[in-house]
């Protein structure tokens, strides 16, 4: 089956997912019959293209590469924004990647309604417009028979949602419980060797795990919005972002985590999420904890969760939280359960 794709926003994810289909084609074809044209980009920056008939990907990944903008391709229409895009394009499925926004979800929730009003599918690694508006979404996208996916929100490339979703069907979700945010878990694990906070955070900024306004990793919102990912579309709850109790890292500091060590603990920032009642609850805190806790000895920028089960117990996934390519990997898993779910 052929699929046409449109990427919204072509930043380190978009440009992640694109090398992943250029370099796999021939892999997707041969194992899963899967195959693709990308018929638009749409970026603020780097300029748009339309092209029905498919762009040259590997052309407009050089092209990228080389001039950081695909308004240089050579044929096709110019100029579209990510609506008209999303509207007017053939494309089948939507690759939403632009920037999260956990206040509004903007633009991307926007996005979202077009596309699945315009009967297309989409895959997102945004966490604003799940966080914020995943019921309105899963509901719009059931009512227009198309298919919603966001894998990547969560442990980016490490298999949390869909694995929850489709290998867990049928047990019971009681609590998940994990380190969801590399960066502050960097910096956590730097101030573990006698670092202090600020030079853990210098150092996460120059690796480029922090940005240059590291509030959203470090006052712990970005946990926030992935914790209420998980409580929703895993556990059935109705969750929102304003419920969760938050604390971040900055009231750490190295007297903190020194008392910690001498007492044979780690501190490490904990999302968490569980069944209370009739209600699913979910909190994001600093937590003081021993060896004999697995999530003490996640260290540096990985990420982990422990899925607690009825049927199974514990289970645990721990990878890589973030990357271009990790996220990408999270969307071209999406896009072929979305094409495993529609070859039947
Ligand atoms: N990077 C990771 O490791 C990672 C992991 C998991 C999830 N995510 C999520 O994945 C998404 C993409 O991340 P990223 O790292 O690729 O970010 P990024 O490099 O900043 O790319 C975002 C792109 O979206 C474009 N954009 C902004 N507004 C747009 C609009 N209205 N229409 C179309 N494009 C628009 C930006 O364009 P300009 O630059 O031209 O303004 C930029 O090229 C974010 O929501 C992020 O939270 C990222």
């Amino acid at each position: 089956m052929k699929y046409n794709l449109a990427f919204i926003g072509f930043g380190t994810v978009g440009q992640g997912l694109a090398n992943l289909l250029w370099e796999k084609r021939g892999f997707l074809r041969e194992r899963y019959g899967f195959e693709y044209e990308v018929v638009v980009i749409s970026d603020p920056l780097k300029g748009s293209v339309y092209n029905p008939e498919g762009l040259d990907l590997g052309k407009l990944l050089s092209l990228v590469k080389e001039t950081g903008k695909v308004a240089g391709y050579p044929e096709g229409k110019k100029g579209w924004d990510s609506l008209k895009s999303i509207r007017e394009s053939n494309a089948d499925i939507v690759i939403e990647v632009t920037y999260t926004d956990i206040q509004t979800g903007e633009p991307a929730i926007s996005h979202i309604r077009a596309a699945l009003k315009g009967k297309k599918h989409v895959v997102t690694t945004n966490k604003g417009p799940i966080a914020l508006a995943y019921r309105e979404l899963s509901e719009l996208a059931r009512e227009n028979g198309v298919l919603l996916r966001f894998e990547g929100t969560v442990l980016s490339g490490t298999p949390s949602l869909n694995l929850g979703l489709e290998a867990l069907a049928g047990a019971e979700i009681r609590e998940v419980r994990g380190i969801l945010n590399g960066t502050t878990n960097y910096i956590l694990t730097e101030m573990s060797k006698g670092i202090s906070y600020e030079a853990a955070l210098k150092e996460a900024q120059r690796l480029g795990y922090a940005e240059a306004k590291p509030d959203a990793d470090v006052e712990g919102w970005d946990a926030v919005a992935k914790i209420v990912i998980l409580a929703n579309a895993l556990m059935g709850g109705d969750v929102k972002v304003a419920d969760v109790e938050r604390k971040g890292i900055t009231g750490l500091d190295i007297s903190d985590i020194e008392e910690a060590r001498e007492e044979g603990k780690r501190w490490k920032l904990i999302a968490r999420a569980w069944g209370e009642g009739d209600k699913v609850k979910a909190k994001v805190w600093p937590e003081k904890i021993g060896p004999e806790d697995f999530l003490a000895n996640v260290g540096g920028v990985t990420n982990a969760l422990i899925v607690d089960t009825d049927v199974l117990g514990e289970l645990t996934m721990i990878g890589p939280g973030a990357g271009g390519r990790e996220a990408g990997f999270a969307l071209l898993s999406d896009i072929l359960s979305i094409h495993r779910l529609l070859a039947g």
